[in-house]
């Protein structure tokens, strides 16, 4: 008999639930968008109940698009938006402050003031992985405490938890019986120790944390406890958990070393297996947990973009140039090629391998002749160079990917993965299924419910949809290249 897993995949932007069947099928999926809140440069916040709602939301409707029902559900997976920041009452459930999104730059002036210790800068890089940056949660936990009138004695007093967003659903899920998340979600907040598989105790010292605000961690496939009867009618085991693009990694079955995959959401994600070792990036790109499974961790290096989707939001709801995603497509071909126009969407600083988080964006060679199909052009291959960037990174770092696999909602845009393989001069694969995501969170589910008996059948399972293989000649791709890299370091301020 078929068995069902269902998937919440929290994202940025949106939230999803999607109910897969054992041989991979996807049967039913719904979605709901959310607001987005941008109070000042540089900061991006979003309600916690504005995502719980969503997530509710979609839970019911995605039975509503099918004829199962939550008795035919076997187990729960879910996979969610990274380092966004969440701290709340553990006796009233309320939120002492909006998330914190991992967009958002507010402590880039507290990542600036410790960086002046070069030690710590070290310990950091080297106990978590990553670099000190207001991307991780770490900044954003400590401006809450030191923000919200109360909530630092309040959590000294044992009173508020800390919760990445799955932690935060796991949390509501369970009727608040469960403060737990997995190792990949962990290895995001910058105080987590990738080597120990521990919270830090320097780090949380560091940031002022009290131990007793975290979560535990578990593997990624562990049980993360019961979605309480009270929700859907019937408890569901929750027992897949990672970040969505390590559940990426994971649902694109790029389990060798070597293998990669780029996520093209909101952001770009370009995560590389590099199996047992934790690989020390020389060109600032991040060491992260790929995934755990059975205490073992498989550690991956990544290149965090942050503006790939988003860059097409703001063409359609910025500048208001196109209706929807689908028309750039059609856009892009009509652009004049070899137009010199570069876009470098910073709107919220740099990611890597640049690090920048006071970059602003810039147009760059506008000429009277440039029209709205050049600047959507400019925008779509701007995503393109930024992943360019991370490829160069890698390879500098002797870690060449051997495939790169693509997936998120750009990767559905021929244009843009036929110039992201000729300016990367490597073939780029797209599987049939391109929401990994969820993939990912089912299956890790499924592994823990027994549904799976290991991670071959994944890989006998990804189909490929698509190959896009390089047209450009070496030295056309160099001078695009170098385009791109000029106006780069127009713009960039450190
Ligand atoms: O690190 C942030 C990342 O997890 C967000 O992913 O898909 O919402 O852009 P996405």
């Amino acid at each position: 008999m078929t068995q069902y897993i269902l998937a919440i995949d929290q994202g940025t932007t949106s939230s999803r639930s999607i109910i897969f069947a054992d041989d991979g099928r996807i049967v039913a999926m719904a979605q709901r968008e959310f607001s987005q809140h941008y109070p000042q440069d540089g900061w991006v916040e979003h309600q916690p109940q504005a995502i719980w709602d969503s997530v509710v939301s979609t839970l019911h409707e995605v039975f509503d698009a099918c004829d199962l029902t939550v008795d035919d559900i076997a187990t729960l997976g879910i996979t969610n938006q990274r380092e966004t920041t969440v701290v709340w009452d553990k006796h009233t459930g309320q939120e002492v402050y909006p998330a914190i999104v991992w967009q958002d730059r507010r402590t880039a002036g507290t990542c600036r003031a410790l960086a002046e210790d070069a030690e710590l800068v070290d310990y950091i890089t080297r106990t978590t992985g990553l670099l000190l940056d207001p991307y991780f949660s770490a900044t954003k936990v400590n401006w809450i405490l030191d923000n919200v009138e109360g909530a630092r004695a309040r959590a000294a007093a044992g009173d508020l938890l800390f919760g990445t967003i799955d932690t935060y659903l796991i949390w509501r899920l369970t009727g608040g019986q469960s403060h737990k998340t997995d190792a990949t979600n962990a290895s995001r907040t910058m105080l987590f120790n990738i080597h120990t598989q521990q919270w830090d105790s320097r780090l949380l010292e560091t940031f002022a944390i009290p131990p007793a605000m975290l979560p535990d961690v578990m593997d990624c496939a562990a049980e993360f406890g019961d979605v309480s009867s009270d929700l859907l009618g019937k408890r569901i085991p929750i027992q897949g958990v990672a970040g969505d693009q390590q559940a990426a990694l994971v649902g694109q079955a790029c389990f060798e070393k070597g293998m990669a995959k780029s996520t093209y959401g909101t952001g770009c994600f370009m995560i590389l297996n590099t199996g047992d070792e934790p690989l020390v990036s020389k060109n600032r790109l991040l060491t992260t947990v790929g995934y755990r499974l059975n205490g073992k961790v498989t550690y991956a290096l990544e290149g965090s973009i942050f503006m790939a989707g988003a860059t097409i939001q703001w063409l359609r709801d910025g500048l208001k140039l196109i209706d929807n995603a689908a028309e750039t497509e059609a856009l892009a071909k009509r652009a004049r090629e070899d137009n010199g126009i570069f876009m470098v969407p910073a709107f919220t600083g740099l990611g890597a391998p640049y690090w920048d988080p006071d970059a602003r964006g810039a147009i760059l060679g506008l000429t009277r002749d440039t029209g709205i199909s050049e600047i959507v052009a400019a925008g779509l291959q701007s995503v393109c160079y930024q992943t360019k960037d991370l490829q160069k990174a890698m390879e500098s770092d002797g870690a060449r990917p051997v495939t790169l696999r693509v997936d998120g909602g750009m990767a559905k845009n021929d244009w843009v993965m036929g110039f992201l393989a000729d300016i990367l001069g490597a073939e780029v694969k797209r599987p049939t299924i391109t929401e990994t995501t969820a993939v990912g969170a089912a299956f890790l589910a499924g592994l823990q419910h027994g549904i799976f008996t290991g991670v071959d059948t994944l890989t006998h399972c990804w189909q490929c949809d698509s190959v896009f293989t390089p047209r450009l000649t070496k030295s056309q791709r160099d001078t695009a290249y170098e385009g791109w890299k000029a106006a780069v370091a127009r713009i960039r301020c450190s």
